[in-house]
């Protein structure tokens, strides 16, 4: 299936962190994108967001100013819904609530034409039950990009129970052109990656509610020795505590209340303080000018250029420890069978 040519226009409503990231995406790949927010400024506000990230690269001579001046004139902040009329596809990316992205879809479709792509970004809610009130369902599919959006590969293309295969085919077709690697899911609650991730984030704040753990400590553990880019922490204080909680209680609700997905009321707390994450200023860590990440409370590291490790035997899954060690400058003995060390 043909993805959507560069001439099209595409549309992105709700300018927040992943509408403003979606438009950015878009607009990289060559086509026109109006970007719509109901609050006011909000949009303009996005696109100069976007200038803003694009700008760092200049400065690092990664990018040429022309360049970014052509993707930032490429989005346009629109003030009235009924100015995305004209798009070939519309992507929302409002607040994580069925109800009011219900009502906007419903809008949509009075709105633009039968050709319309309608794709939501949602993380969490069901795509089928999104199109059981559109008289069109079969034209709304989940295109559910990442965190932050320009950067992340990963793009879930979701079908819903009504979703029209070859919709489904053209999106995924496009977000290819867009340099993304997306996958096809079906619409189950929290499709693929919020459904492995909810047991990451729920297990963490677990562990902080039973003080294990400061969450740096816990964050840095994640990150040192599991190998992940972001602890859950800093990971969630990027999402947006918000989002993040709207989500637990959408795939908590959607399985049957099931214990696993149950959502934490360290989450519900930062929420109601207004902690919402970088995006408020504050979270678990503080983000206001001139605060400082709290040190993680870890061992240092007894090991040194000049430590000799002796491996014995088959390590089975840990042996790829072995070859972690060896990159981190370690002298690495393998011996084999039983005998002295
Ligand atoms: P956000 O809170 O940063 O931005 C949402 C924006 O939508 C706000 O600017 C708000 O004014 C606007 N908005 C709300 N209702 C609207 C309406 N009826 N019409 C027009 N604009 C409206 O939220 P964020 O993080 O950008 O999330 C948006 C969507 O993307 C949610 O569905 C979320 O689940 C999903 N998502 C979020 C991710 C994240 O890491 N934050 C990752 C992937 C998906």
């Amino acid at each position: 299936m043909q993805a959507l040519d560069t001439q099209t226009t595409i549309a992105v409503i709700g300018a927040g962190a992943m509408g403003s990231g979606i438009a950015q995406v878009a607009a990289q790949a060559g086509h026109k994108v109006y970007l719509h927010d109901q609050r006011d400024g909000a949009a303009s506000a996005g696109r100069d967001g976007v200038a803003k990230q694009l700008q760092r690269r200049v400065d690092k001579g990664k990018m040429e100013q022309q360049a970014v001046d052509a993707i930032v004139g490429r989005i346009h902040p629109v003030s009235a819904l009924s100015e995305v009329a004209d798009s070939r596809m519309v992507i929302e990316a409002i607040i994580e609530d069925l109800e009011i992205k219900h009502s906007l879809l419903a809008d949509l479709e009075e709105l633009c034409g039968k050709k319309t792509i309608l794709a939501t970004n949602t993380s969490s809610i069901s795509v089928t039950a999104l199109g059981a009130k559109l008289r069109h369902p079969e034209r709304l599919v989940g295109m559910h990009f990442f965190n932050p959006a320009p950067l992340m590969a990963l793009v879930e293309v979701v079908k819903g129970l009504a979703t029209d295969h070859s919709v489904a085919e053209i999106v995924h077709a496009t977000a290819t052109n867009w340099g993304k690697k997306p996958v096809f899911a079906t619409s189950t609650p929290g499709f693929i990656v919020n459904r492995v991730a909810r047991p990451f984030y729920a297990e963490s704040l677990r562990l902080l509610q039973e003080g294990a753990a400061d969450p740096a400590t816990l964050d840095a553990i994640v990150r040192e020795a599991g190998n992940f880019r972001m602890g859950p922490f800093e990971l969630t204080d990027l999402i947006g505590h918000d989002v993040n909680y709207a989500v637990t209680n959408s795939v908590f609700n959607a399985y049957y209340q099931d214990a696993r997905f149950l959502p934490s009321l360290i989450q519900k707390e930062l929420v109601e303080a207004g902690r919402l994450g970088r995006k408020s200023g504050h979270g678990f860590y503080s983000y206001t000018e001139g605060s400082k990440r709290p040190e993680p409370d870890t061992e240092p590291s007894r090991l040194s250029d000049d430590t000799t490790l002796i491996v014995k035997g088959d390590l089975g899954p840990a042996s790829a420890l072995i070859n972690r060690f060896r990159d981190a400058g370690l002298d690495i003995v393998e011996r084999d069978g039983p005998g002295q060390l």
